[in-house]
């Protein structure tokens, strides 16, 4: 069978990106593969946090995953499982240092702060771990998640083969609409769980009234006509593969007379989509202790499951 593996940091609220990007490709390779998927909290402490605020969020991420339907998955906490970690000190003894400085998001975000934690750096090696312990087949994952995955990938490639076969080479798999969902404010940026631009970015929690705001005020341009051309109407573009991905229709396919109906559309089509997951978060939130005892047993298994592999990797690197 295949295997897919994917995870969701826990830097903040999940937004409509991670849900078009990835969640809901994830949900649905549910029906056809072997999955399993992480909320990736050791990652968020690569940037300033607060600590009380990252529990609170990773126990948010995880009750969100399941209410937008990874419940058919093994869905744990990346730190609930040293695998991850120990795994990830044997790819940084694969990796160099110059291609970690090279990543875009390395680049972008140590640019953005004056203390850069060293983790952020070291990111990249997570990942690789993350993904290579699974010996996933596929990664479900948004096209800002490419030079990662390309990464992974030289990774596992160079460790096999210097060590001997050890790691499944992965394949990213991105969706055909919607693989950056771009900020409904800065239609040139990247809807991001970490912008500044709260106006821009759909929070998968947020009420409807809000959602109908934000894309009732979604800039677009001077012009009038609804076409999908991200590189000349990024704006309009956005909009029309928003709907696309929240109705299951083909991008060209909706015909509207002006931006105001094609926004009005998208809105519906977005408060549909995400109308079911925030009921679905409400029940689960109403029960802390099951929403536990699914995560342990979830990071219990994937501990067992995995100690073959991370055996393997001890024993090719040369570990005694
Ligand atoms: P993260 O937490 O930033 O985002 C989670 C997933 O959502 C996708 N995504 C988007 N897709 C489309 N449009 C957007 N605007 C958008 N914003 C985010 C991301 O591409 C991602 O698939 N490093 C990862 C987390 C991670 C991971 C892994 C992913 C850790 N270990 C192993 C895959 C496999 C990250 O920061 O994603």
């Amino acid at each position: 069978t295949t295997r897919v593996f994917s995870a969701f940091q826990a830097t903040g609220r999940l937004t409509l990106g991670n849900y078009l990007g990835a969640i809901l490709p994830a949900v649905r390779l549910q029906d056809e593969a072997a999955c399993v998927y992480a909320v990736a909290d050791l990652h968020a402490l690569t940037v300033r946090h607060d600590p009380a605020v990252l529990r609170a969020r990773t126990r948010e991420v995880a009750a969100l995953l399941l209410a937008c339907g990874l419940d058919r998955s093994v869905l744990y906490l990346q730190s609930r499982v040293p695998a991850h970690t120990e795994l990830s000190y044997l790819l940084e003894s694969t990796a160099y240092e110059g291609e970690m400085r090279r990543m875009i998001q390395f680049r972008e975000k140590s640019a953005a702060q004056e203390e850069v934690r060293l983790s952020l750096l070291t990111y990249p090696a997570l990942m690789a771990a993350d993904i290579l312990l699974h010996r996933a087949d596929l990664v479900p994952v948004g096209e800002d998640q490419r030079q990662h995955m390309e990464l992974t990938r030289d990774l596992a490639l160079r460790f096999n083969r210097r060590y001997g076969e050890t790691f499944v080479v992965p394949e990213a798999v991105y969706p055909r609409v919607a693989a950056r969902v771009m900020d409904l404010a800065v239609p040139t940026a990247k809807m991001s769980k970490s912008s500044a631009s709260e106006a821009g970015t759909v929070y998968l929690l947020d009420p409807p009234a809000d959602i109908r705001r934000k894309i009732m005020r979604a800039v677009t341009d001077s012009g009038n006509e609804v076409r999908y051309d991200p590189a000349g109407k990024p704006g309009v573009s956005n909009l029309l593969a928003l709907l696309a991905a929240c109705s299951g229709r083909p991008v060209e396919s909706p015909v509207h007379s002006s931006y105001g109906a094609l926004k009005k559309d998208t809105a519906e089509a977005v408060i549909e989509a995400l109308a079911p997951v925030r009921e679905r978060f409400a029940v689960l939130s109403a029960d802390p202790a099951e929403l536990d005892r699914i995560l342990a047993a979830a990071a219990a298994r994937v501990t067992e499951e995995t100690s073959g592999l991370l055996a393997a990797a001890r024993l090719a690197i040369g570990l005694a």
